[in-house]
């Protein structure tokens, strides 16, 4: 009984889970969303750092990049007692352990979809710093993304739903989750 009810209150809730690589356009497009959807948007980097009180950067210099992973499964824990929201995961966090389950079990999930160049240019011109790019330029990063996509593909392409680089926008993603989420259509 408390599993059906649990379940149906996970489905009537209105959560959208943007996937995806460093510097696809997560933020940009989950802020967006959750002003159109009028639901708190949650950045999960922003949220661990708040939480630890150190940058991202700080953390990998200080716990390394498997003490922030343990930091990403436990915040994906915590959001289970939130309500509804639009999340922007981080780049590596679907692809530890079971993350992608966890996550595809939290809500929708949506990978935005976007070739190795295409990331590359938009990350050259970024203004977060990310410490696994650090003083990368180039080749080497080109080849770094292509690498890093190739591994993490098979944990993307779990997501729910898959867009390509022209879905990417907030009015198909939420006509998309009206058709999923019966709530949106009241
Ligand atoms: C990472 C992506 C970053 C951040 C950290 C590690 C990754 O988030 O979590 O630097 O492993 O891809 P963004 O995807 O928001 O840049």
């Amino acid at each position: 009984m408390w599993l059906i009810s649990f379940t149906y209150f996970a489905y009537c809730m209105q959560r959208v889970i943007l996937i995806g690589f460093m510097g696809c356009g997560k933020t940009t497009l989950g802020k967006k969303m959750a002003r159109q959807l009028n639901i708190p948007f949650i950045d999960s980097d922003v949220e661990i750092e708040r939480l630890n009180q150190l940058s991202v950067g700080e953390i990998f210099g200080q716990f390394g990049e498997s003490g922030f992973r343990k930091m990403e499964t436990d915040f994906i824990s915590s959001l289970e007692e939130r309500g509804d929201f639009v999340l922007a995961t981080g780049g590596g966090m679907p692809c530890v352990g079971r993350n992608m389950e966890l996550l595809n079990e939290l809500g929708v999930t949506y990978y935005l979809d976007r070739p190795a160049k295409e990331l590359v240019h938009r990350l050259q011109n970024a203004k977060v710093k990310r410490p696994l790019l650090e003083g990368m330029v180039g080749d080497e990063l080109l080849e770094f993304v292509e690498l890093k996509l190739t591994q993490r593909d098979e944990y993307y392409k779990q997501s729910q739903v898959i867009l390509c680089r022209e879905d990417q926008n907030s009015a198909d993603i939420i006509r998309i989750n009206g058709l999923l989420h019966p709530r949106q259509r009241n």
